[in-house]
């Protein structure tokens, strides 16, 4: 090559790296962009994200033309469409430690007061409205007696409906429930714990209630009694619901199902709809110290030890556990007493490990009556043997219950390693 090749090409070199530092100078981010768009085209090559009902990012196929087809908008009608249809959770830690499969619901998932009282709020207002005893603004107001869950779902409905709510609960419960009830816009009654023959009890108080809101011509709209213990809304909003979504979800394959009760609504519902589906299935009530219910579906008699004449502590039922057990009987229970086959009883400590262990080992955080629930799934899974399918409900999340149960939990990722046998012995 002669000289004047050599320069024509080290000026063409030259002209090159100009061109190429000043079309960068111009476009400064023409490098980022486009490594942008190389790393977007190498991930969603053949698929296209979309994110589905429950908010999950999800890579739909578009090499696939059946993964074409989307559900219309799923748009929700107010926070009362939040309410139902809540996940099925396989706990691995209690599924792998029995052989079982251990599914849980996730009632705490419910959008309004998150819980299952969520639907019997709804569905106790639903009724009143065809009956046409409430109208949106008038001052109707929703009484009711409850230990908080339902309190707070009827709070938030309210708001949502145009109603008002008062609410009366035991003084012993956790204060974060009263609390919330009052940053819902509720009134609230903390009573003294006393026995149902007592006016003051926190069931009649909240009916006085609501009679005298009516009767007085100098307020506004007129007081309904919720009744969440006696009325068939409670039971019925389980069975249209709750059990429904159950046999769904577990295409009709279950051995046992194992809850607590409170008004024994859930159970009821729950029983009433699956039992004559499944009539091999066990229908096993988890109830805590103090309540009555255990000897009354063990043995047919309402009693407990803890009960008797002079030895009664704090609260009617003397437990850390809030939301189940009890010492009378409800319709709500009554209605599926004939369908509960078992009851477990679980204890304070063995329901603190179990909620201490799903933190641990699953970083499932609930409440109380969500780990009694848990103790006794897991002791029948472990009667049932391997190989079988065992579904409870998680009722309400651990930040319910920071003050009260939660407090006397010892820490997370302590040295003490939990052991199950430990907990369920
Ligand atoms: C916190 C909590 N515990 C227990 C239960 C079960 O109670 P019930 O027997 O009243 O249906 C519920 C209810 O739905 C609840 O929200």
């Amino acid at each position: 090559m002669d000289n004047r090749s050599r320069l024509y090409l080290a000026g063409a070199f030259a002209l090159g790296v100009l061109l190429t530092l000043g079309y960068k100078d111009v476009y400064p981010d023409l490098e980022r962009r486009f490594r942008a768009r190389r790393r977007k085209s190498r991930v969603y090559k053949d698929s296209e994200s979309i994110v589905d009902a429950s908010n999950r990012l999800i890579l739909r196929d578009l090499s696939n033309p059946a993964a074409l087809h989307l559900p219309e908008g799923d748009i929700r009608e107010g926070i009362e469409g939040c309410i139902g249809n809540t996940p099925l959770i396989k706990i691995k830690s209690l599924s792998e430690a029995t052989g079982c499969e251990i599914l849980a619901k996730a009632e705490f998932l419910n959008g309004a007061g998150n819980s299952p009282k969520d639907r019997v709020a709804l569905n106790i207002i639903k009724v009143a409205e065809e009956e046409g005893l409430l109208t949106p603004h008038s001052g109707d107001m929703i009484y009711e007696g409850t230990v908080g869950s339902t309190g707070i779902s009827l709070a938030a409905i309210c708001r949502a409906r145009g109603y008002l709510a008062h609410i009366c609960m035991p003084n012993d419960q956790a204060t974060e429930k009263s609390d919330l009830l009052l940053k819902l816009g509720a009134e609230v009654e903390r009573v003294r714990p006393a026995p149902i023959v007592d006016q003051n009890q926190f069931v009649n108080m909240a009916r006085n209630r609501a009679a005298e809101h009516t009767s007085d011509p100098n307020r506004p709209g007129r007081g309904i009694f919720a009744d969440q213990f006696e009325t068939e809304a409670n039971w019925e909003a389980h069975f249209n619901g709750t059990g429904p979504e159950i046999f769904r979800q577990t295409a009709g394959s279950l051995d046992a199902f194992v809850i607590g009760a409170g008004t024994g609504g859930t159970i009821s519902g729950v029983a009433r709809f699956l039992k004559p589906r499944l009539p091999e299935l066990k229908v096993v009530l988890a109830d805590p110290p103090g309540s009555g219910l255990y000897n009354k579906v063990k043995f047919g008699v309402m009693f407990d030890p803890k009960e008797r004449e002079g030895t009664r502590r704090r609260h009617q039922v003397d437990t850390v556990v809030e939301g189940i057990g009890i010492n009378r009987l409800t319709n709500n229970f009554e209605v599926g007493r004939a369908l509960i086959d078992d009851a477990v009883r679980v204890t304070d400590d063995q329901a603190i490990a179990m909620a201490r262990w799903l933190v641990e080992k699953d970083g499932i955080f609930i409440g109380s009556s969500s780990a009694v629930n848990c103790v006794a799934a897991t002791k029948i899974a472990q009667q049932l043997g391997p190989g079988h399918r065992v579904v409870t409900i998680l009722c309400d999340s651990g930040a319910r219950h920071l003050s009260k149960f939660w407090a006397r939990a010892r820490p997370i990722g302590g040295e003490d390693e939990l052991s199950l046998a430990d907990i369920l012995d």
